[in-house]
């Protein structure tokens, strides 16, 4: 691209557009991607703050599907869950952040993404999810999943890693380091993925963009 004066400058600040376009691209070829250093500092150790605050009371065991806390499954997963709010002010950034992410794809991609939800999660030393896909196909509902991860300092030898397969195959196609400041955002159908056993607290913001399943007698629930 040349530059041209008198050019009008860019409405968004040109990194978070640059990061746009790279998960954009990443989708388009790949079906997934995975982007280090995809969010400002100052929002991540935010965030990170706001899971210190918010303490161990604040989580609680993560369910199997959507709003099925009875079924509730040991062997599947073992990771604690607390939805995010928009009447956090912190929380919210984060969710402003995906907005604008779902608005660039939308233009972008035409993929229709009309919702966000999202959960913090901690996983302790040896927790863990095994392999599942978040949305089954022909359900038309979790279209993109997100998932950030909040840990500093993370050493390869801590585990916890986002393996990452392909729809009907057992080699991995990549296998991400819960680092702080990484974001892995993959199409929800597609891509069976695994999380495996920490030896330290890992920390995380899984989330999902949706398309709207709203019919007239039923308002689409989140979650
Ligand atoms: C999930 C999930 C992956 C991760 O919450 O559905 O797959 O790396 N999380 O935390
Ligand atoms: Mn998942």
């Amino acid at each position: 691209m040349t530059e041209a004066l008198g050019a009008f400058p860019p409405t968004e600040p040109p990194d978070q557009e640059a990061i746009f376009r790279r998960i954009a691209e990443a989708l388009t070829r790949d079906g997934y991607a995975l982007v280090p250093d995809a969010i400002d500092l100052n929002l991540l150790q935010a965030l990170r703050a706001r899971i210190e605050h918010l303490g161990a009371d604040d989580f609680v065991p993560a369910g199997i599907g959507r709003a099925q806390e009875q079924m509730k499954n040991e062997f599947v997963r073992r990771d604690e869950i607390h939805w995010l709010e928009r009447s956090d002010p912190t929380e919210a950034q984060w969710l402003a952040w995906v907005d604008a992410l779902r608005d660039y794809l939308n233009r972008r991609l035409f993929l229709g993404l009309f919702s966000y939800e999202a959960h913090f999660a901690h996983y302790a030393p040896g927790a863990f999810y095994k392999r599942h896909v978040d949305a089954f196909r022909g359900e038309a509902n979790r279209i993109l999943s997100t998932v950030l991860y909040l840990n500093d300092g993370w050493q390869h030898a801590d585990g916890g890693q986002l393996v990452l397969y392909p729809e009907n195959g057992l080699e991995p196609l990549a296998k991400v380091d819960p680092v702080m400041g990484t974001l892995a955002v993959f199409l929800s159908e597609e891509f069976p993925h695994e999380v495996l056993p920490a030896a330290r607290h890992r920390f995380s913001i899984a989330g999902w963009c949706r398309v709207n399943t709203s019919t007239a007698d039923r308002v689409d629930p989140p979650r």
